[in-house]
């Protein structure tokens, strides 16, 4: 595959062609998973709970993305190398920015961060100097204290309104791509249509322009109740390289997501 940038991304919603995107901790699976196909590497502060063996993100520090960035880079990949900014990565902008450049130094290509509107001042921030975001909408893990649990965004009218609104607003910032989590498929389409810029979606329906799993999810490796949007990839499968090849053929034909797995 040829290397991916931000602008085969933005192609690719053009050509209304799904790209596929999974979590990735480290140079092994880094490269399995680009081997596959699969588009985008997300260093996800999920490393929290899935390595870790905490019960959240929450833990989670930019010295851990940090690292585990580093391992995914190392492995040569052509997919996009994108890392999370963490729980309190941005409590002001010089920190902010301090920290996105801790993870574009140790080799990603674009940085993740959960929000809403406000976090437009930050996004413009990082965009004018260069550094691609991907704004992570919807449910959003790091505030699952306040949510009161991992539960599906968006439902009614008021909040959905919320959800198109922030989402304009930030790609009016610059934000380069736009994550939704555990959102009802309808909400996703209307968010994508509403941008110009890519969507990706988990647990957000199949009309969006990318899908993204949690590796350990996908491989059925996970420990706890695993949610609703998640397909267990290596059934079937001879290997685990099969299985992530299997993923993103699944994405591009628009298989993966199916009426199960959406909200
Ligand atoms: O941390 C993570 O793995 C994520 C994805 C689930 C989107 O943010
Ligand atoms: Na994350």
């Amino acid at each position: 595959m040829p290397a991916v940038t931000l602008s085969t991304l933005t192609g690719r919603r053009e050509s209304n062609t799904p790209f596929s995107c999974l979590t990735a901790y480290d140079a092994t699976f880094a490269r399995l998973a680009s081997d596959a196909g699969v588009e985008v590497l997300l260093i996800g502060d999920s490393l929290g709970m899935v390595l870790q063996g905490h019960s959240s993100t929450l833990p989670v520090t930019i010295t851990d993305i940090a690292y585990h960035t580093a391992c995914v880079a190392r492995a040569g990949v052509d997919s996009l190398i994108m890392a999370d900014l963490p729980f309190m990565a941005d409590v002001s902008i010089e920190r902010l920015l301090d920290n996105a450049g801790i993870l574009m130094r140790a080799g990603a290509q674009m940085v993740k961060i959960e929000g809403e509107a406000w976090l437009a001042e930050g996004v413009e921030a990082l965009s004018r100097r260069g550094v691609p975001v991907c704004v992570h909408l919807g449910l959003t893990p790091q505030h699952v204290n306040a949510l009161g649990g991992y539960r599906i965004q968006g439902r009614d009218p008021e909040s959905a309104q919320r959800i198109i609104d922030d989402a304009l607003t930030l790609e009016q910032a610059g934000a380069a791509v736009v994550l939704l989590e555990c959102v009802p498929s309808d909400l996703a389409l209307e968010v994508r249509d509403a941008l110009a810029v890519p969507v990706i979606g988990i647990g957000a329906g199949p009309d969006v322009d990318g899908q993204i799993l949690v590796m350990h999810d996908m491989l059925g490796a996970s420990l706890g109740r695993v949610p609703r949007f998640v397909k267990n990839f290596l059934i079937g499968e001879a290997s685990i390289q099969e299985a992530f090849a299997a993923y993103h053929e699944a994405v591009v034909n628009r298989e993966f997501p199916a009426e199960e797995h959406c909200f």
